[in-house]
C-alpha cells in the first residue's frame, strides 16, 4: 500500500488549477491507500495574513476540499499547524539544506524579484517546510500539479541526504504522481501561464455562474487564424486546454475542426467553454456552500484529521531522533 500525501495552501480558494492538478487525483486514490490531505496554513504566513483571514481562509479550504469528494473517513484531512511534529522535523531538515540551493530554486527566485522588500527566511526554506510535510509520514506518492515538481526534487534530495549521512533507509523518496501521465498544468484565462491564485486569472469552485461567464467571454483570444490548419497559439491552446478538462471529446473535436477550417467563432467557443465550466462547477459549489455553515461538522473532520496525522507524525519523529541521536540517558 502506497502512503499518499497533498495539500494546499491557505491563501484563497480552491481553483480549478487546484483541482485538476491536485485534488482529483488525490480523490481517485482515496480507496487504496494510506491518505493524507492537509491544509498548508504554515506555508501562508510568508505572506502576512491577519489572524482573522488566516483562520477564515482555513475555513473556507477545508469546506471546499470536503465538497469536491475528499472523504474524511477514508482520509486523514487536517491543518498543517495542528501537527506540530512537523515543525520539528522542518528544523531538523533544515540543518542539512544549504543556503545555495535554497536560493537557486525557482520559485524563491521568483519571490526576490517580484518583492524585493519582503525576501523573509520562510520564502527561502519554503521546500524544506513541504519536505517536512510529505516526510512526516514518509509518504512516497504526492499528487501535485507540474509547478510542484522542483519543490518534488528538493523533497527527494533532502531525504537522500538524511539516508545517507545516518546510514540508514529510513525516508523513501516522494515522486509527483499523476499516474503515469505528465503532471497537469492548468493555464489561466490571461492568454499566458498557469491558472494561478495571485493573477486574477483563474475560476473558482466557489464562482457563481454569472462570474464563471464574465470571466470566460473575457479570456485573451488572437485575431483567428488566417490559413487552413494554422498553427494554434498560446491563448487558444489554453482555452482548448480547459475544455478538454471539462468538455465532451465531441464538444473539444467540433472546435477543433473549426479553427482548422478557420470557420471558428471564438465567442461561440467562449459560450460553450463557459456553459461546460459552470456544469462542473456548479455541483460542486452547492455542496462547499452547505458544508461552510456547517462548522461543527468542520470541526469534527479537522479534530479527527489531526488525530490521524499525529500518530503517524509522532511515530517519524520517535524514529527521527532516535536515528540522530537523541536519546534517553
Ligand atoms: P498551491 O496551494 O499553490 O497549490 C495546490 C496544488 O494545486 C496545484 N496547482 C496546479 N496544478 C495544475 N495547474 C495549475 N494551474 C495549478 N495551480 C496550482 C499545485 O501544483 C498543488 O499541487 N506549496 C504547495 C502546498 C504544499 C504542498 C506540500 C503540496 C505545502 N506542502 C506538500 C504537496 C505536498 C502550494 O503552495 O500549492
Amino acid at each position: 500500500m502506497d502512503t499518499v500525501l497533498s495539500g494546499i495552501r491557505s491563501t484563497g480558494n480552491l481553483h480549478l488549477g487546484n483541482y485538476f492538478g491536485a485534488v482529483k487525483n488525490f480523490i481517485k486514490m482515496q480507496d487504496e491507500n494510506n491518505c493524507y490531505f492537509f491544509i498548508a496554513d504554515y506555508h501562508s504566513l510568508t505572506t502576512y495574513p491577519t489572524p482573522e483571514n488566516l483562520h477564515n481562509s482555513v475555513k473556507s479550504v477545508l469546506a471546499e476540499y470536503l465538497a469536491t469528494g475528499l472523504d474524511p473517513e477514508k482520509s486523514a484531512i487536517y491543518v498543517q499547524s495542528d501537527v506540530r511534529e512537523i515543525t520539528e522535523l522542518y528544523l531538523l531538515l533544515n540543518m542539512n539544506a544549504y543556503v545555495g540551493e535554497l536560493e537557486r530554486t525557482t520559485s524563491f527566485k521568483d519571490k526576490v524579484r517580484t518583492q524585493p522588500n519582503n525576501v523573509n527566511a520562510g520564502l527561502l526554506t519554503y521546500p524544506v517546510l513541504m519536505a517536512a510535510d510529505i516526510l512526516i509520514h514518509k509518504a512516497n506518492k504526492v499528487p501535485v500539479g507540474k509547478d510542484q515538481e522542483q519543490n518534488l526534487e528538493m523533497a527527494r534530495k533532502f531525504a537522500k541526504r538524511f539516508n545517507h549521512m545516518y546510514k540508514v533507509d529510513y525516508f523513501p523518496e516522494p515522486q509527483p504522481y499523476n499516474f503515469g501521465e505528465n503532471l497537469v498544468k492548468v493555464p489561466g484565462l490571461d492568454g499566458s501561464g498557469k491558472m494561478g491564485k495571485t493573477a486574477g486569472n483563474g475560476i473558482y469552485l466557489v464562482d457563481d455562474d454569472k462570474a464563471i461567464r464574465k470571466k470566460v467571454m473575457r479570456a485573451v483570444t488572437d485575431s483567428g487564424p488566417t490559413e487552413m490548419n494554422s498553427p494554434i497559439s498560446e491563448p487558444i491552446q489554453n482555452l482548448f486546454t480547459l475544455m478538454e478538462l471539462v468538455s465532451t471529446p465531441d464538444t473539444l473535436n467540433f472546435f477543433k475542426e473549426k479553427y482548422a477550417t478557420c470557420e471558428i467563432r471564438y465567442g461561440d467557443l467562449k459560450k460553450q467553454l463557459a456553459e461546460d465550466i459552470i456544469n462542473f462547477v456548479a455541483p460542486i459549489r452547492k455542496n462547499i456552500l452547505e458544508i461552510q455553515e456547517d462548522t461543527e461538522y468542520l470541526r469534527k473532520v479537522a479534530k479527527m484529521g489531526a488525530e490521524k496525522a499525529i500518530e503517524s507524525a509522532s511515530k517519524t519523529i520517535k524514529e527521527v531522533r532516535e536515528i540522530i541521536g537523541f536519546r534517553e540517558f
